[in-house]
């Protein structure tokens, strides 16, 4: 059966808490949504088939792609029918892809001759580079069918991807999706005349006014003991960024990251809710709702973030409307930290919080 919505696997994505996202905007008379901090797009699509007006808003290419495709298109999924048969016949050739990330099968091994895993099986990164290619040929210029096309093949490529959830390390053991073929499917997208708005900016930079605004910033680490381990998203998935731009950029370091996403200090690789400095996060916060002081606010947090919940009840204060926490699954990468030197013992359990502003 088919979902209501398509999405990659992205860390920290609000898939599963989407229900009570929408039902506190039910909530209030607001017609107009933004998603600040869209990521996977799975707020964003779910506003729009609830029939909000909706602007989504995310840092990296790749989100604005598939705000494009889920928000914006207006052209059937009969159009694109052929154009994916056409793609899913090719057949692969040598390029830059497979060069940088396809690797054989050593003995059930992804680990190759010079030593570094490898993210996929080269029958397929052979298949990305013939399809990523043809889609530059029908469309040479940005446009949304190509954004649908564009979407249509990260959606493919992330089910066969021999990562850990994440594109800066991969696994070592091939995994038996991994050997699938890529198979591409029109994206399921639902098409509507309302006004949505896609946005490539960093929050701050969004002037249009919004009934209210939905916030879920990177949550960075309250753990000492790996201050440099939260999550830099530009860095977790630079394969996508590079399957938008076909720019063949140069890369970095074991996973072959992409040279302008592989490190602390170039700085459009951080988000300024990311920074190892707390008070620099904070005030982040601060000049947020600052700037967003005309509308409601929705936050998502942890408590095992950067900023303590403590912390953002005193910095939201008088503003708050409603403020709700509930358990929440520890993710795959906590679990995975098997180095006692940099594992801790929580004494708290994971708590995911949500308050609701109101405007000032
Ligand atoms: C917790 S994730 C959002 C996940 C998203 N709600 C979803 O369901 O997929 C936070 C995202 O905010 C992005 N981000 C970081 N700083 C930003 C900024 N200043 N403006 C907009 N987006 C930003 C990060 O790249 C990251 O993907």
């Amino acid at each position: 059966m088919r979902r209501d919505y398509n999405l990659i696997r992205y860390a920290g994505n609000k898939r599963k808490i989407v229900p009570k996202i929408l039902s506190f905007i039910s909530e209030l008379n607001v017609d107009k949504v933004l998603d600040g901090f869209s990521g996977s797009t799975a707020v964003s699509q779910a506003l729009k088939n609830d029939g909000y007006v909706v602007g989504s808003n995310y840092i990296a290419v790749y989100s604005k792609v598939f705000g494009e495709c889920f928000l914006l298109n207006r052209t059937p999924q009969s159009f694109f029918a052929p154009l994916i048969e056409e793609l899913n016949s090719l057949t692969g050739i040598d390029g830059w892809f497979t060069e940088h990330y396809g690797g054989y099968d050593m003995n059930g091994s992804s680990v190759q001759e010079d030593n570094k895993k490898r993210p996929f099986q080269i029958h397929n990164t052979k298949r990305i580079d013939a399809i990523r290619e043809k889609i530059d040929s029908f469309y040479p210029d940005d446009c949304i069918e190509k954004s649908v096309l564009i979407t249509s093949l990260i959606l493919a490529v992330d089910k066969v991807s021999n990562d850990m959830g994440h594109q800066v390390s991969y696994l070592k053991t091939w995994t038996k999706k991994s050997a699938n073929d890529i198979i591409l499917e029109v994206p399921n997208f639902k098409i509507d005349n309302l006004n949505h708005k896609v946005y490539q900016k960093t929050i701050f930079d969004i002037k249009d006014k919004y009934d209210l605004v939905y916030v879920d910033p990177p949550y960075g680490t309250s753990n000492k003991k790996t201050p440099t381990s939260r999550v830099r998203y530009q860095s977790y998935y630079h394969i996508w960024t590079t399957i938008c731009l076909n720019d063949k950029p140069n890369t970095v370091g074991v996973a072959n990251r992409r040279y302008d996403a592989s490190s602390d200090t170039i700085k459009s690789s951080i988000s300024e809710f990311e920074d190892l400095d707390l008070k620099y996060v904070e005030n982040s916060f601060i000049k947020m709702i600052d700037q967003f002081k005309d509308s409601y606010i929705l936050i998502s947090y942890n408590n095992r973030s950067k900023v303590t919940i403590d912390k953002l009840f005193e910095i939201f204060d008088k503003r708050i409307n409603n403020h709700i926490s509930f358990g929440y699954k520890e993710n795959a990468q906590t679990n995975a930290v098997s180095n006692s030197k940099y594992k801790i013992v929580h004494k708290e359990p994971l708590k995911e919080h949500l308050f609701l502003l109101n405007p000032a």
